[in-house]
Formats: C-alpha cells, sequence, structure tokens
C-alpha cells in the first residue's frame, strides 16, 4: 500500500536516540524540503510534557547534534511538534493518544524507539487506540529481542496489527551511504562479479572496531554483548550484502530475497572458530581509559569483544573463510570491508623482488568512506637482477569524488523511507530469524563449553587470541 505519511508518530520521543538522531535527522530533512509539507510529529513518551515542553526538548537536541549549517531557521520544524505523553505499558492514554493524532489525510507512520519489553504492550494499545488500520505502518528500532524466540514473540505481537508489508525494522548500517555503495560498486561494474567467487576469492574480513566503551549503557549492553549488540544485525547484514547473489532489480523482495538467502546459508561454526575478549583498562589515543569492569563497577562474563571465523554453505562461497571482528575500546573507530584475492596462479617473474602479492580491496565504510584497490606494479629501474614488483593502492575517496552532494547520516534515509514507504533498506522478518539462529547458536556453544571472555587492554586490537584466529589460517587480519 503505497501513501506518503503526513503524520509521524514517534515512541521514545524524549529518550537518547530520539535526541541524538531521529529529531536532528527530521529537521535536517525538513530544512532541505524533502519531507511532506504537511507532515505533523507527535512525540510521545512517559515524560508529562505539553508541546511546548517538548519543542524546548527539541531544540535543545537540535542545537547539540545538528551541526549549525544544517539546521535553518528550525521555526518551521518545531511548530510540526506537538507531544502527548502515554504510560506505554497500560492501556490507558491511547485514546488520548488517537486524538492527539487525529485524523492523517494519507496516512500514518509510527516509531518505536522504546525498550522491547515496551513492544508487545505498545501494540495492543495502537489496537485500542484504532492506531493500526491500513493507512499505518510501523518502524521499529532494535533491539528486537535478545535471541530467537523473544525476537519472534516480538514478531507475533506486531503482525497481529501490522503485516509484514507494513512493518520497517530498523538497521542503521543500511542506512549509511557506503553501505548501500556496496551494492553500486558489486552490481553497477563489470569487473569485480565475475570474480566473486571461491575461484578468485580467498577470504573476507569485516571489521567494525570503535573506541568508545559502555557510553553510559550500563545495563542495556551487558545484558547484550558485542555478538548480540554488533553481529547479529550490523556485521551479518554487511556479509549479506558482500556475499549476496546479484537481486534482479533494486527493490525490497529481490534485494531482501537474495540477503536472507545468504543468511540462511551460514554453517553453524563451533566454539573453537570464536575468540571473546572483554577490556581492561589501558589507553585510546594516548588517554587513559577505565576497565569494562570498573565501569560496570562489577565483574562480568560479557564480551565486549568476538572474532568469528564464519562459512556460507553454497556454490559461490564454499572454502571461502569470512574473517568477522568487532569490539569497543579498539585503537581507532574503523568500519571496513577486506576482500582478499587468491594469488596469481603463475608468476612470469622470477627473483628476490617478483613476488607478486595478491590484490586486495578494501571498502573502507567510516569514518573515512573509501575504496582502495591493490595492484601490483613494477618499480622503476633498469632491472639488471630481476623484475621488482610493488603492491600499489589505487584509491578513490568517496568525498573528493562526490564533493558537491550532501552526505545524509543514516536516519535521515531511514526515516524518510518509512514516512515514504521503501522497505528496501529494512530488515525482513525472515532475515532476523535467520541472524538470530545462527547467532543464538554460538552462545549456546560458548555455554557448552564454559567460554568466557579473555582479556585485553583498552586501545589493543582485542585479545592475541583473535590474531591467533586468523594467522592459524595464514590471514593477517588488515589494520
Ligand atoms: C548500535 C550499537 O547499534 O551501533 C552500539 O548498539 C554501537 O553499541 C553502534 O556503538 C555503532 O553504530 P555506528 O553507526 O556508530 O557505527
Amino acid at each position: 500500500i503505497s501513501f506518503t505519511a503526513d503524520r509521524l508518530l514517534l515512541f521514545g520521543a524524549t529518550g537518547d536516540l530520539a535526541q541524538r538522531m531521529l529529531l536532528p535527522s527530521l529537521a535536517a530533512l525538513d530544512v532541505d524540503e524533502l519531507i511532506h509539507p504537511d507532515l505533523e510529529i507527535i512525540g510521545t513518551a512517559r515524560s508529562e510534557l505539553d508541546d511546548q515542553g517538548f519543542r524546548n526538548f527539541a531544540r535543545e537536541a537540535l542545537e547539540k547534534f545538528l551541526p549549525a549549517d544544517r539546521r535553518g531557521s528550525m521555526a518551521t520544524f518545531l511548530n510540526r511538534l506537538t507531544y502527548q505523553p502515554v504510560d506505554a505499558s497500560t492501556l490507558e492514554g491511547y485514546e488520548a493518544l488517537a486524538r492527539k493524532v487525529g485524523e492523517p489525510k494519507e496516512g500514518l507512520a509510527i516509531f518505536l524507539s522504546t525498550a522491547p519489553s515496551l513492544f508487545e504492550p505498545t501494540i495492543q494499545g495502537l489496537k485500542h487506540g484504532g492506531l493500526a488500520g491500513e493507512k499505518v505502518r510501523i518502524g521499529l528500532e532494535k533491539p528486537l529481542g535478545i535471541d530467537l524466540g523473544s525476537s519472534c514473540v516480538i514478531n507475533d505481537a506486531v503482525a497481529t496489527a501490522f503485516p509484514e508489508r507494513r512493518t520497517y525494522r530498523i538497521d542503521h548500517y543500511l542506512g549509511k551511504e557506503t553501505v548501500q555503495n556496496l551494492l553500486a560498486l558489486r552490481f553497477a561494474n563489470l569487473m569485480f562479479e565475475p570474480l566473486w567467487n571461491s575461484t578468485h576469492i580467498d577470504h573476507v574480513q569485516i571489521t567494525v572496531a570503535e573506541t568508545v566503551g559502555l557510553e553510559g549503557r550500563v545495563g542495556f549492553y551487558d545484558e547484550a554483548g558485542a555478538l548480540r549488540d554488533m553481529v547479529q544485525n550490523h556485521m551479518l547484514q554487511l556479509l549479506a550484502l558482500v556475499a549476496m547473489e546479484p537481486p534482479v532489480s533494486y527493490d525490497a523482495t529481490a534485494v531482501r530475497d537474495e540477503k536472507v538467502k545468504v543468511l540462511r546459508s551460514l554453517r553453524k561454526v563451533t566454539a573453537a572458530e570464536t575468540v571473546t575478549g572483554q577490556y581492561r583498562a589501558g589507553a585510546i589515543k594516548g588517554e587513559p581509559v577505565p576497565g569494562y569492569d570498573e565501569e560496570l563497577g562489577r565483574d562480568s562474563d560479557t564480551e565486549t569483544f568476538v572474532a568469528i571465523k564464519a562459512h556460507i554453505d553454497n556454490w559461490r562461497w564454499k572454502g571461502v573463510p569470512f574473517y568477522l571482528r568487532t569490539g569497543k575500546r579498539l585503537p581507532h573507530r574503523t568500519t571496513e570491508i577486506v576482500v582478499q584475492f587468491r594469488c596469481v596462479p603463475h608468476s612470469i617473474f622470477s627473483g628476490r623482488g617478483a613476488r607478486s602479492e595478491p590484490n586486495r580491496l578494501v571498502i573502507g565504510i567510516q569514518p573515512e568512506e573509501n575504496i582502495s584497490l591493490s595492484l601490483m606494479a613494477k618499480v622503476p629501474g633498469l632491472d639488471r637482477e630481476g623484475i621488482r614488483l610493488r603492491a600499489v593502492p589505487l584509491d578513490i575517496a568517496m568525498p573528493d569524488a562526490f564533493a558537491g552532494p550532501q552526505r545524509r547520516i543514516a536516519y535521515e534515509r531511514l526515516l524518510l523511507d518509512l514516512i515514504e514507504g521503501d522497505q528496501t533498506l529494512f530488515v525482513r522478518r525472515d532475515e532476523v530469524e535467520a541472524q538470530w539462529d545462527w547467532v543464538d547458536a554460538i552462545r549456546a556453544s560458548w555455554e557448552e563449553q564454559g567460554q568466557t571472555p579473555k582479556t585485553y587492554t583498552a586501545g589493543s586490537w582485542g585479545p592475541s587470541a583473535a590474531i591467533a584466529l586468523a594467522e592459524r589460517d595464514g590471514v593477517t587480519w588488515h589494520e
């Protein structure tokens, strides 16, 4: 059902995500005249604010989190905002909320940015208040459960009011420009696809490294850990985009059909193919930082780092390991994908300086958006002792290649897609379930083996066992 929503109802409107991302993104879209001119945004949360109180909250959020040159006057945007307090855990209050939302001319988009324990009662409330009809779609922010079982409970509850075609599950990595660029790189160029398989690719590495620690999210993070917080969603989505077959077109069904096939082809990994870690006090860029246990105020077995050797059991990828690693308090903030090609089958060059290294494609997702392909080239000279070769990078820095167009943060794109009704960059239920299925098996193997995280110093690249995990196969993590 296609409609552009002219009402947006935001649950969790006074929360951290709303403040840092959602309100600034909506304001930026507004300044650029990309949203429906009549869009009304109704905020709701438990806090007893009135319209003006919410506008003040929003103004502060914009001043803090939206760069001054993107803010515009803010008045038009703030005027779109109204607020209705609701205790999402009871049915009371939803009629008043429905009155506040009023009768949309075209349709209503709802965005749930609340604790997952509130999803089910909120859906009940929305049904009760008559806010779940054909002209209503719903966006769900992560985490969608903590395992397959709990995610099914949430998805079942949502499905009682919203069919899949009106359900939009966010994975904000899919809203990142560079992540979408992966598809352009793979499917708008001829030269990669013929080589994109086990005949020519030795292995793939996906790294999502963060320098931040707990960031105050003590309760949430300690329950989740790196595997559920980063691998289950963001990293598996990156893996699916790298590994999927060409979709027939760039639309929601075709793209998601191909991604889910990859996710279902993931082989269950054994505990021996994973390494977990937890940071201890150290230094990031010369600044001392406390250990996880100190930030938490107690001991914990939650992993803040995980490395996994994954396998995709299908024709294209049989025998090609995908090494994944992610962690908090690593030396740099870097998200990158490294595609390591195989060696040339036979070298015609001989001599000490003529060793040919395999080509390597590095796709930098953040903070720098770049694509770098290492090629072997001849070192200039007369080569009296034989030709000398060296790897040189063919580099594209995206900000230089596209200096003009505005770079948008993920939530700008995703909120706009939610308002306009494009599901391509949202995660379908079968994908989420395949992701949990794979991740749950890893956690079960840790439990079975009694595997607890090894310690690593903040500012290092994780426990040394993670280096060994790749080195056993003659692979070095890219840095
Ligand atoms: C979130 C995780 O989903 O992604 C956080 O819950 C993590 O722990 C964040 O820091 C990383 O997002 P980004 O866009 O900064 O890479």
